[in-house]
């Protein structure tokens, strides 16, 4: 019996897919009486005149009957005298893009489905393609409808031309083009006896026979998924062998760290054993402490690559928009954390594979770009260690996956970096200044009066004898960031900017003011990450009636009059802190009693 085979049908609305499958369910004897009773019966009153429809079988999805299509990844079992098998059934239309993706992370092999009487079109490009990205290197082209050019022979060879021309741009270890017809059954689980001219394997003993590659690297490799310690005696670490395997008082390497340990214990459930393989879930104790922790790899031989910052190709699954420096969760392997795509580089065009340039990534689109984690990660490329190189990028709000891709390659900028420990420290500065440093992080509409109420605090502040710094957001656009305007990737890195300045400063021993918009809640908690405990958020809520009425500058109405593309406001967003330290309503008060107010409720962070 041969491993287990996971496989994904790619194919088009009327390529044939579900029928292609039923009948392999069907000819194989995998469905029970009853199923067979009610798929014969349906087919009366069915698309194929009382002939068995075996596209009826897949009955998973009612409205994938109701309405001829398949509307998500379904998974059927089956098995067969050599092999199991778990097939992924996708819907192959553009929309549905970001569920063939998930089907194709799954599986090792795709089976593409090509009409006969229409030849490679455009979206056979698109399956090769996500299935490309996902990771897929073993294809089987079933060229389909072969009973509607008769057979033919020289319509096979054509189409065989055209797969080898499309294929050529795609990495892949094993092809094979089978022709076949679904609805009559030649060459899917029995040889057709209209194609003798076809001397190949049919399609479902090509699935039995096929050997697929695992792409997990060559040494031991364990992602640490769990650290067990139900007493003092016994620390144990728990996950699932992806490579190799391991033997008592072997030496292994625990990365990212790079320590080393000998392997004391393996438990296999509550067994002790001497040795353990690729595949098993195990437990394993170090004859000496070692610091690891989840997300931790235990590896031996070939060491996976250490870093934190990488190109990635992603395939964006959001409804918003992907822009460059938007920050996200990364779960690879075991590890989660934060992240951001620091750059695009280009979209892809899912059908003809052209690198297209592009600041803003849309669903259903890859994109290849650079993303920089906020800790060391254990990562490889995805296609030498295939668990180390997928990843899956998750929205820090609404926990839903944003994004699934594959990295590309290790980005060494900041790899030989290594941060200067220094001898005066921001405590020693700060003791000199004799204050605590800190960051009053002032959010709020553009005329909400954020500048003058830092401006006022900040005199409150040096006349009580603190050393301070007021970086004012309309300022710091004149010189630091004068390269930035305000679009939502720009005042993205504005904030950013801004932030690891104001951190620097901190360092300095300085309170720091910021006010600047930051309209952007996700930049707001990142620059909280950023800048740590000291992080004070004050957020100026006054309304944007009242904003509008002031309208200081002028700029609401210019931005009124269609003159200043994405103002705050009126047509950009501003979302409204949901935890802020203090809340300083201006409306209808005068700029000493706010002072007063905040002042006096700062006094607890400073
Ligand atoms: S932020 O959104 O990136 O935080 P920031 O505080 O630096 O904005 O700059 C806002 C100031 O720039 C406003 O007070 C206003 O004077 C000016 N400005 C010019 N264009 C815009 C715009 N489109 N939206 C908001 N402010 C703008």
């Amino acid at each position: 019996m041969n491993g287990l085979l996971k496989f994904i049908t790619c194919g088009s609305v009327d390529d044939g897919k579900s029928t292609l499958i039923g009948h392999m369910l069907y000819d194989a004897k995998l469905i029970f009486t009853d199923q067979e009773k009610a798929l014969k019966l349906d087919s009366k009153v069915g698309s194929r005149e009382g002939k068995i429809d075996y596209s009826l079988l897949l009955d998973g999805l009612m409205a994938e009957r109701e309405q001829g299509i398949t509307i998500d990844v379904a998974y059927r079992y089956f098995t067969t005298e050599k092999r199991s098998f778990i097939v992924a059934d996708t819907p192959g239309h553009e929309e549905y893009t970001r569920n063939m993706a998930v089907g194709a992370a799954f599986a090792d092999l795709a089976v593409i489905l090509v009409d006969a009487s229409q030849g490679v079109m455009i979206q056979t490009k698109r399956h090769a393609r996500i299935c490309s990205l996902m990771g897929i290197r073993h294809f089987v082209i079933a060229v389909n409808k072969m009973d509607l050019v008769n057979y033919s022979k020289e319509r096979f060879d054509k189409i065989k031309k055209q797969i080898r021309i499309l294929l050529a741009e795609f990495e892949y270890d094993s092809v094979e083009i089978i022709p076949v017809s679904a609805t009559e059954g030649d060459n899917i689980t029995k040889p057709s006896r209209s194609m003798v001219w076809y001397k190949g394997k049919i399609l479902l003993e090509y699935l039995e026979e096929i050997k697929v590659r695992q792409k997990d690297g060559t040494g031991f490799l364990m992602p640490v998924q769990r650290v067990v310690r139900p007493n003092h005696a016994f620390r144990g670490f728990q996950g699932q062998i992806e490579s190799g395997s391991i033997a008592l008082g072997q030496e292994i390497t625990v990365l990212p760290g790079k320590e080393k340990a000998k392997i004391g214990r393996i438990l296999r459930g509550d067994q002790d054993v001497e040795k353990a393989f690729s595949g098993w879930p195990v437990t394993l104790c170090t004859d000496r402490e070692v610091d690891i922790s989840r997300g931790c790899v235990l590896c031996r031989g070939e060491l996976p690559m250490t870093g934190n910052m990488f190109e990635a190709k992603i395939l964006w699954m959001e409804d918003s928009h992907l822009v460059a420096g938007k920050n996200y969760l990364l779960k690879l392997g075991t590890k989660t954390i934060p992240a951001a795509v620091m750059a695009i580089r280009c979209r892809i065009d899912v059908n003809t594979g052209e690198e297209i340039p592009a600041d803003e990534i849309f669903k259903n689109e890859i994109a290849e770009c650079e993303i920089s984690v906020g800790d060391t990660l254990v990562f490889d490329r995805f296609d030498n260690i295939q668990v180390l190189g997928s990843l899956i990028l998750i929205d820090r709000v609404s926990h839903m996956t944003a994004a699934c891709g594959v990295v590309e390659n290790a980005l060494n900028r900041s790899g030989n970096v290594i941060y200067h420990q220094m001898e005066i420290t921001k405590e020693i500065r700060c003791q000199k200044l004799g204050q605590k440093s800190g960051v009053i992080w002032f959010t709020g509409l553009s005329g909400a009066g954020k500048s003058t109420l830092a401006n006022e605090l900040e005199k409150r502040l040096v006349a009580a004898g603190k050393h301070t710094m007021l970086l004012d957001g309309d300022n710091v656009r004149l010189g630091l960031n004068k390269n930035l305007g305000f679009k939502e990737q720009d005042r993205i890195e504005n904030i950013r900017r801004i932030s690891e300045v104001a951190k620097l400063m901190t360092e300095a021993g300085l309170i720091v003011l910021t006010a600047s918009i930051s309209p952007y809640a996700s930049d707001r908690r990142k620059a909280r990450e950023i800048i740590g405990d000291e992080f004070v958020e004050v957020y100026v809520s006054t309304s944007l009636e009242e904003c509008e009425k002031r309208d200081v500058k002028g700029l609401y109405e210019k931005a009124r009059r269609g003159e200043i593309p994405n103002f705050t406001g009126i047509t950009s967003p501003y979302e409204v802190p949901v935890k802020p330290e203090i809340v300083i309503n201006t409306e209808g008060r005068t700029l000493l009693e706010c002072v007063d107010e905040l002042y006096e409720k700062l006094l607890k962070f400073l």
